[in-house]
């Protein structure tokens, strides 16, 4: 039986104590990418905690905080039938009792790529991700590969802050066409979601070039960034071989959308 709690007290009372726990941090709408990792998490043994908080915090001002899908009773069904124990989805007020005050800075990499476009949103990731690793004392947490960047800052943030949690990435779940799963991939019309397809696509090439020129080919997209980086995000040095990162970011219609690919140089 998955309990719902909206109060560190409720989910006390509700699973207690166990030595170790294992969370999977959402903002809700789920899809088959986060059973995923819900799945992952159960492989634990541990009591499994899936939290759900659409959180302000990442939001800027004029981003989709308001129509970001809130699906809380389908959500909650489903991770009923994954066999979740408890499901914490706390109110603002309970997140933020003194409003947005200390808050967690993600250093250099944050300021790149997405925090490019976006520079006030992993500062507002890392801040509600240490605070539920602290109030549902995390002793495992899960986080999907799709927000790769977000995955590599919260690895160090752990690293750098001394927390007690082993951070686990899980790999990126795609549609049949090879679209990443995401709760936006709601906004896309039939029309866009075919072209969003591209993208997927174009990582599978490897390489920036012939990426970029698929990309360049499609004029309903419109690329933000295309990057090949090392693993944990730094240049690729002149002449590197070995594992590198290829991300993309680009607006179909009114939808940002994001993905990666491991690549071998
Ligand atoms: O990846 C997400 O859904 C969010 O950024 C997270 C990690 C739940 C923090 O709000």
């Amino acid at each position: 039986m998955t309990e719902l709690v909206h109060t560190p007290a409720e989910l006390e009372a509700s699973i207690g104590h166990p030595r170790t726990l294992a969370l999977v941090p959402t903002m809700g709408a789920l899809h088959d990418g986060h059973l995923s990792l819900v799945r992952a998490a159960r492989t634990t043994g541990s009591p499994v905690v899936v939290s759900i908080f659409v959180n302000p915090l990442q939001f800027a001002p004029g981003e989709d905080l308001d129509a970001y899908p809130r699906t809380l009773s389908a959500d909650v069904a489903l991770l009923e039938s994954e066999g979740v124990d408890a499901v914490f989805a706390p109110s603002v007020a309970t997140m933020y009792p003194a409003g947005p005050r200390t808050t967690i800075h993600p250093g250099p990499a944050g300021m790149i790529l997405e925090g490019a476009s976006r520079p006030t949103h992993f500062a507002g990731v890392l801040t509600v991700v240490a605070k539920l690793f602290a109030l549902i004392r995390a002793t495992d947490a899960f986080f999907g590969e799709k927000d790769y960047q977000q995955l590599v800052l919260i690895r160090q943030m752990v690293a750098d802050l001394n927390m007690p949690v082993r951070v686990h990435g899980c790999p990126i779940v795609r549609e049949e066409s090879g679209l990443a799963m995401s709760s936006r991939n709601r906004y896309l019309s039939a029309d866009e979601a075919r072209t969003a397809e591209i993208l997927s696509r174009a990582l599978a090439t490897g390489s920036v070039e012939k990426a970029r020129s698929l990309i360049d080919a499609s004029p309903d997209v419109n690329l933000d960034y295309l990057a090949l980086t090392t693993p944990d995000l730094r240049e690729v040095p002149e002449g590197f071989r070995g594992p590198a990162r290829l991300l993309v970011a680009a607006r179909v219609g009114a939808t940002r959308l994001i993905d990666n690919a491991a690549v071998e140089i």
